[in-house]
């Protein structure tokens, strides 16, 4: 049976991944759950965001889903191998879930001349360490600098994204980095919320420094992974549907997903045991 694709962020953040991966391959049908009510993930600890990760990845996979992107960072970074080694076997041998730092980090060193990158991130993935790691893989020898923003988030849930507010923690989190890395050419956001801030990102770089969302990158390597793997291609339903869901008010849901997915919305209410 045909079931649409999963994709997941602990809130709204990931809506800016499903919006291009819409863009790219509107004919598929898609399912997003924001887990609202436990967000932000970006200071939990390994454990929690773990846990709370896989209970999401089951919730889909009981929906027939047969695969789920984690559209976060965050679980990315501390859930997702854990899961695919340890509990896809025997929770679901058939089925798969995607992170989005392997494909961001098998793309970055193409865009940098002076090999130096910068990565903006929660502290969950900054601590994790696994851009450098996994970039390390694809890009050996380049220089990989991280700043991590923990106020960023909290400003774009709170939609203060466009206040002068922001442009304080932006100026503080971008000094630091390139304090750390002044030959950085390429600044990564490696959170999914962060394109919210781009504008603002964008008036406080140097010339000449890019600035790279996730969202289009994913959505490209999703496109190659459904062609390279028609087992899984061929259980993802194609009538073009989108269904949300959140574990916290739907009002809020609806509000916020318009600013994050650029239309309007209407999600359904989840339960989840903590
Ligand atoms: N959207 C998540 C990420 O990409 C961060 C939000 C959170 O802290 O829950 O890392």
């Amino acid at each position: 049976m045909q079931k649409p694709i999963g994709v997941f962020d602990s809130g709204y953040g990931g809506l800016t991944v499903l919006k291009e991966i819409v863009n790219k391959l509107p004919q598929y049908d898609y399912v997003y759950l924001g887990d609202n009510a436990r967000a932000p993930y970006g200071n939990r600890s390994f454990d929690t965001v773990y846990h709370y990760t896989l209970q999401c990845v089951e919730w889909f996979f009981n929906q027939g889903c047969s695969l789920v992107i984690l559209a976060c960072n965050t679980a990315s970074a501390k859930a997702l191998r854990t899961i695919q080694q340890n509990d896809l076997p025997r929770i679901g041998p058939a089925k798969r879930v995607l992170g989005v730092i392997r494909p961001t980090s098998e793309i970055i060193g193409t865009f940098s001349e002076t090999k130096s990158v910068g990565i903006l991130a929660t502290n969950g993935t900054v601590s994790s360490n696994s851009y450098p790691i996994e970039i390390e893989k694809f890009f050996p020898g380049i220089k990989v600098y991280q700043e991590a923003c923990p106020m960023w988030v909290p400003l774009v849930e709170n939609n203060e994204h466009e206040s002068s507010g922001a442009d304080f923690f932006i100026k503080k989190n971008l000094h630091n980095i390139f304090e750390k890395g002044e030959r950085i050419d390429v600044l990564l956001l490696a959170c999914t919320h962060y394109p919210l801030l781009k504008n603002k990102i964008e008036q406080h770089i140097p010339v000449g420094v890019k600035l790279l969302s996730q969202g289009e990158i994913v959505a490209n390597s999703l496109e190659d992974y459904l062609q390279r793997h028609p087992e899984i291609e061929k259980q993802c339903s194609r009538n073009g549907q989108r269904q949300f869901h959140t574990t916290d008010s739907i009002e809020d849901f609806d509000s916020h997903a318009t600013v994050f997915f650029g239309e309007a919305v209407q999600a359904r209410h989840l339960d989840l045991e903590g």
